[in-house]
């Protein structure tokens, strides 16, 4: 049976020039180097400078996703950001990068799942995409996380750090089987009762600031590995795919500890996962674009692999896409 496809035709994504390393937090909080790597995997993480916003980021990622894709922003009619760090309340942080393209007048919205923000973002894009309201689809995680940081808690400031990746989405014709390319399935979950785990205690509608984020890291760590492994295989699953058939796992890079333990209770071998944790830390929903991104630049990950996103985010949100690029 023939199905439209929404096709990854490019990926790009931009990190921040600074680099803030382990000891340079060690500086101003009580923490270590050996710590940090050995409890999360991180050795450093990038911080935006005081004039870049989100919108910036979300900005250079496109860039680079359109030119490999071949595209130009006159070409996009859909664009989506997924972040938990807007440039403003309003209007969307999709908004400002619509003008700052260039981009003709479309379809421009923001979503909000935390972490989880670019899976969602995906399987949204995919409708009008599949449903033919998109001929070129631009979905973008972008994440100023160092800007919602206590710097005087060092159970969460030493986690987080700032990025941007994007996707270039197009039709593609398929057979509505595993072996088109293109999205294949996605599974999103979301439990509210779970908020008080991981959040920002701040808000327009309640406290008037931005607020800081707040999180009980070893609950949240436990629910990563459970959730995270059922959308994976409900994900697979949806397309049809056996756990062995997948070429590469892109999770969002929250922490070493959790990849190993995603990749364990699924028995995918680690060497098949891809990790930037050390070097990005967690950029939330910028993580997966960021990690693809890294993947195909060095050659890793090419045309016709078989990719599984998975993530886990504030909500608590989870959840996981099938693809083949
Ligand atoms: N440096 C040094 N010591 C620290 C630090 C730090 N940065 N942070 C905590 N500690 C201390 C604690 O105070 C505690 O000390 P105590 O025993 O004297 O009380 C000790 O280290 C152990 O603390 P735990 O919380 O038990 O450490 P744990 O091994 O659980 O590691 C961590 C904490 C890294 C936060 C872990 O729980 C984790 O990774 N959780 C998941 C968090 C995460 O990834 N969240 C993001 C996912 S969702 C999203 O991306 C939004």
């Amino acid at each position: 049976m023939s199905a439209t496809r929404s096709l990854v035709t490019g990926v790009g994504g931009y990190l921040p020039a600074e680099i803030v390393t382990n000891d340079d937090l060690a500086q101003t909080v009580d923490t270590s180097d050996a710590w940090i790597q050995e409890r999360t995997g991180i050795r450093q993480r990038r911080r935006a400078a005081k004039d870049e916003a989100t919108s910036d980021l979300a900005v250079e990622a496109a860039r680079r996703a359109l030119a490999a894709a071949g595209r130009t922003p006159a070409d996009l009619d859909l664009i989506i950001v997924a972040t938990t760090t807007p440039d403003l309340t309003f209007p969307a942080t999709a908004a400002i990068v619509q003008r700052k393209l260039g981009a003709p007048v479309g379809v421009a919205f923001d979503v909000q799942a935390v972490c989880s923000g670019f899976v969602y973002a995906l399987a949204v894009a995919d409708g009008f995409v599949a449903r033919g309201q998109s001929r070129c689809a631009l979905v973008i995680g972008a994440e100023i996380m160092t800007r919602l940081l206590d710097y005087q808690d060092r159970t969460t400031c030493v986690l987080f750090g700032d990025g941007a990746g994007a996707f270039v989405l197009e039709p593609g014709a398929g057979q509505g089987t595993k072996a088109d390319r293109g999205l294949l399935a996605t599974a999103l979950r979301c439990d509210g009762t779970k908020q008080d785990l991981l959040y920002v205690d701040g808000g327009p509608s309640t406290s008037g600031a931005v607020g800081h984020l707040r999180m009980a890291g070893q609950q949240v760590f436990r629910h990563a590995v459970v959730n995270i492994a059922e959308a994976v295989r409900a994900a697979a699953d949806a397309a049809g795919v056996d756990m062995a058939e997948v070429d590469w796992f892109i999770p969002h890079q929250a922490n070493q500890r959790i990849l190993q333990g995603v990749a364990h209770r699924l028995g995918i071998e680690e060497s098949r996962v891809v990790s930037t944790v050390a070097e990005h830390a967690n950029t939330s929903a910028a993580s997966i674009p960021l990690a693809l991104d890294a993947a195909m630049a060095d050659g890793r990950i090419g045309p016709g692999a078989l990719l599984i996103l998975e993530a886990m985010g504030g909500g608590l949100t989870w959840g996981a896409a099938t693809l083949r690029l």
